[in-house]
């Protein structure tokens, strides 16, 4: 069942480029970039590899491989979300990007004016996808839209083996002249589920009233074992291997390759 967005990607989704810029991407990308040359060849100017993202969000990763992110990308990407609110921060950041308000798991091509995609990216937004049959669906959407040889990346941001249970973390910084504080904090509820709960809370100081406003915004989060990912990425079509992280890139990266 789609659960409702939480609110940092609805109402909230003013906060994503504070609370999480392009900046914290530009490893992976960098990492994502090298596979891809790696894997398809350099791409040239004027056939850049295509790349859909799906969970694209603020197109924070995106920004980075696109030709027109303006930091050197050599790509063309299509960005795809459930949040239309996410999606105009990607369109800001990306002149002429192409965006799709679409669910992951359920997504199909429908330009037949352009070809298949040389990669699928699925980055933290596959967090959001709660059980086996979410990642069965999405791998499946995924490959609909791949040209045969094609590429999926899924980067979980925890395996079940690697999950940090009751951690905690705060950050702040200056928001139109308001000052943002918040605490992330993450813990399973249930062992015996595949999903775990992230807590968001922003307190959000106006500096001339010096009233705080706390907010709370709940995420339920998908937690699968090393061997669900790889078992159902196969089912899906695809040869896997598990990428190594790099000294800057620390994240659990999966590569799916289609024949
Ligand atoms: C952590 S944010 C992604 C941020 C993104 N990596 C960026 O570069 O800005 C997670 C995103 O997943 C999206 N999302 C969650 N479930 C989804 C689904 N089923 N289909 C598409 N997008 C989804 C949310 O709307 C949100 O934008």
């Amino acid at each position: 069942m789609p659960q409702p967005q939480p609110r940092l990607y609805t109402d909230l989704a003013w906060l994503w480029p504070h609370l999480s810029p392009p900046e914290h991407y530009t490893a992976e990308a960098a990492h994502l970039d090298t596979l891809l040359t790696e894997h398809l060849g350099p791409g040239t100017e004027s056939t850049p590899h295509r790349i859909l993202e799906l969970g694209a969000g603020g197109g924070h990763t995106l920004v980075h491989l696109d030709t027109r992110g303006g930091r050197g990308g050599r790509h063309h990407t299509v960005a795809a979300d459930l949040s239309a609110e996410m999606l105009a921060h990607a369109s800001g950041l990306i002149p002429g990007l192409e965006t799709h308000a679409a669910d992951m798991r359920t997504m199909r091509p429908d330009r037949p004016d352009q070809p298949p995609f040389d990669a699928v990216l699925i980055h933290d937004a596959v967090d959001y996808l709660l059980t086996e049959d979410d990642l069965k669906q999405t791998f499946a959407a995924a490959r609909a839209h791949l040209r045969p040889g094609g590429l999926l990346f899924v980067a979980p941001t925890y395996l079940k083996e690697t999950f940090a249970d009751n951690e905690v973390a705060d950050d702040g910084t200056t928001v139109n002249g308001d000052q943002l504080t918040y605490f992330t904090y993450v813990h399973d509820p249930d062992p015996s589920d595949t999903t775990f709960e992230m807590i968001l809370l922003y307190l959000i100081r106006n500096l001339t009233t010096r009233k705080v406003e706390l907010i709370e915004d709940r995420h339920t989060l998908g937690l699968f074992p090393y061997e669900t990912w790889t078992t159902l990425m196969e089912q899906a079509g695809f040869t896997v291997q598990s990428i190594d992280p790099t000294e800057d890139a620390a994240w659990e990266l999966f590569l799916g390759k289609l024949p």
